[in-house]
C-alpha cells in the first residue's frame, strides 16, 4: 500500500557531504574546503563509482553511454506507450576550485526522490531516471555541457571523444582510462521531461532573502581561445617600437573585454579566465600568449554584437602590434527558455509549501540548457550564500535545499503520473 512520500533531508545532506569528500581540497589561503573533481580525472572516477554504487543500492538499472553519461533508471508501471522517463539530473564533475553543491545537488536530490519513492512503495506511471552528465564544466575539455550535448545529439560522439584537453589528452582516452567509456543505447532514456535542481551561483536569491528560484531560462554562452604569436626578445635591449609583444597583446584583449562589456551594459558579461605567456619569464618579451574569453548575454543578438566587436578589435590589434592572432571557438550556446508550464508549476509548488519564490534567468550554463530543445525542461534554484560559486566557499543552507528537493519531488510525481488526459 503506497504511503505519503517523504524526503529525508538528513540523508540528502549526508550524501552531499560524502560526495564532497571525494576530491575535497582546502584552500590554503581562506581555509574553505571545496572540491576539485575535474572531468575524467581520478577524483571524477571515484565520484562516479560512488554514484553508481548508490544507484545500484536503490535498485536502479544503471547505464553508461559512450560519452560516459551515467543514468540510473527506476521502472514505471505505465502502458507501453509511456516509457520515456522523467529525468532528474545534473553533473558531478567540478571546476578545479569548486564547491560541493554545484551539480552534485541536482544528481543527489534525484537519488533522494528515488529513495523516498522506494520507502513509500510508490511506483509511478512513467519511469524515473537520474542522470549525471559527463564534463558539464568544460574546464579541461571544451565545450562545457559536453555529455548532455552529445546525449541530445548536439555534438557528434566522435568529435567529443577526439577533443584534446588543456593537459593534451583526449576525452576518449581519459574516458577509457577511468573505465567509463560505455556503450549503452541512449534512445530508451530520452526523457519526457527534464528537471534540474541547482544552486543559483549568483547573488539574487540570497540578496533578496528568497528561498527558491523558478528559472526561466539560461543565457547564451560564447567561449573563444586566442593564440597570439609575436617575437620573443630581450626585455632590456629591445626598443618599444620594435617589439611584437604577445604579452602586451593578450593584456590589451583582456582590457578590451572589460571596456566592451561595460559599454554594452548589463546583462552582458565578459571574462578572461586564462592567460598563458611563453616563455613566461621576467626578462623576456613574450613570444606567444594564449587566452580565453567567456562572453554571455540573455539576448543572442547582443551576444553576437559583442563577439563581432571583439574580433574586430583583435584584427586591428594584430596589425598594430605586428603579431599573428588566431582564434578558436571553444563553445557557443544560444540562450534557451524553459517550458512555461513547468516554470509555473515550480512557482506554484513552492508557494503551496509556503516558500518565497521568484523567477530569474540563469547566468551559469547547465545541462538543462542542452535538454531544453528536446523535452519540456525546468530548473529549481536554491540560494548561494553571498552569491559565491566556482569557489570552495560555495554554501547553501540545508533548509532551502530541503525546500528545493520537495518541489523537485512534487513536480516529478506530477510529471511521472500524468496520463495523456491529464498532461499539464
Ligand atoms: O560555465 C558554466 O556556466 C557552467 O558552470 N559550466
Ligand atoms: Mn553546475
Ligand atoms: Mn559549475
Amino acid at each position: 500500500m503506497a504511503s505519503p512520500v517523504r524526503l529525508s533531508l538528513d540523508r540528502l545532506m549526508n550524501r552531499i557531504g560524502a560526495l564532497g569528500r571525494i576530491g575535497a581540497f582546502t584552500d590554503p589561503v581562506t581555509g574553505d574546503t571545496g572540491v576539485c573533481r575535474l572531468a575524467l580525472t581520478g577524483a571524477d572516477r571515484m565520484a562516479r563509482d560512488q554514484l553508481v554504487a548508490w544507484m545500484r543500492a536503490l535498485g536502479l538499472t544503471v547505464s553508461i553511454d559512450a560519452i560516459g553519461n551515467i543514468v540510473g533508471l527506476r521502472a514505471g508501471r505505465g502502458p507501453a506507450g509511456e516509457t520515456a522517463p522523467v529525468m532528474l539530473g545534473s553533473h558531478i564533475d567540478s571546476v578545479a576550485t569548486g564547491g560541493r553543491y554545484d551539480g552534485a545537488l541536482g544528481v543527489l536530490a534525484g537519488l533522494e526522490v528515488v529513495e523516498a519513492l522506494n520507502e513509500s512503495n510508490v511506483t509511478t506511471r512513467r519511469p524515473i531516471a537520474v542522470a549525471a552528465f559527463t564534463n558539464e564544466e568544460g574546464s579541461r575539455f571544451a565545450p562545457d555541457m559536453m555529455g548532455s550535448l552529445v546525449f541530445v545529439g548536439g555534438l557528434p560522439l566522435g568529435d567529443a571523444l577526439a577533443t584534446v584537453g588543456i593537459d593534451g589528452t583526449t576525452v576518449g582516452d581519459d574516458l577509457a582510462r577511468i573505465g567509463y567509456a560505455g556503450s549503452a543505447d541512449t534512445a530508451p532514456l530520452m526523457p519526457s521531461a527534464f528537471l534540474e535542481l541547482h544552486v543559483e551561483q549568483g547573488p539574487v536569491l540570497d540578496h533578496e532573502g528568497v528561498t527558491l528560484g523558478a528559472v526561466t531560462g539560461v543565457q547564451g554562452i560564447s567561449w573563444t581561445e586566442f593564440t597570439i604569436d609575436g617575437v620573443a626578445n630581450h626585455a632590456g635591449t629591445t626598443p618599444m617600437a620594435l617589439r611584437h609583444d604577445a604579452g602586451h597583446a593578450a593584456a590589451a584583449i583582456a582590457c578590451e573585454v572589460r571596456r566592451l562589456v561595460t559599454a554594452l551594459g548589463p546583462p552582458q558579461v565578459g571574462t578572461v579566465g586564462t592567460i598563458r605567456l611563453h616563455p613566461g619569464l621576467v626578462n623576456v618579451v613574450a613570444g606567444q600568449a594564449t587566452l580565453t574569453v567567456d562572453l554571455r548575454n540573455t539576448d543572442n543578438d547582443r551576444l553576437r554584437e559583442a563577439e563581432t566587436l571583439l574580433h574586430s578589435f583583435v584584427d586591428d590589434l594584430a596589425a598594430q602590434e605586428g603579431v599573428r592572432i588566431a582564434s578558436r571557438r571553444l563553445a557557443r550556446f544560444d540562450p534557451v527558455a524553459f517550458d512555461e508550464t513547468l516554470v509555473s508549476r515550480v512557482e506554484a509548488l513552492a508557494r503551496d509549501h509556503g516558500h518565497a519564490v521568484r523567477r530569474l534567468s540563469s547566468g551559469a550554463g547547465h545541462d538543462a540548457q542542452m535538454l531544453a530543445p528536446v523535452c519540456p525542461t525546468a530548473m529549481i534554484f536554491v540560494p548561494s550564500r553571498d552569491g559565491i560559486s566556482h569557489n570552495p566557499a560555495e554554501h547553501t543552507d540545508p533548509a532551502p535545499i530541503g525546500a528545493g528537493a520537495q518541489v523537485l519531488l512534487d513536480l516529478t510525481l506530477e510529471l511521472a503520473n500524468t496520463t495523456p488526459e491529464t498532461t499539464p
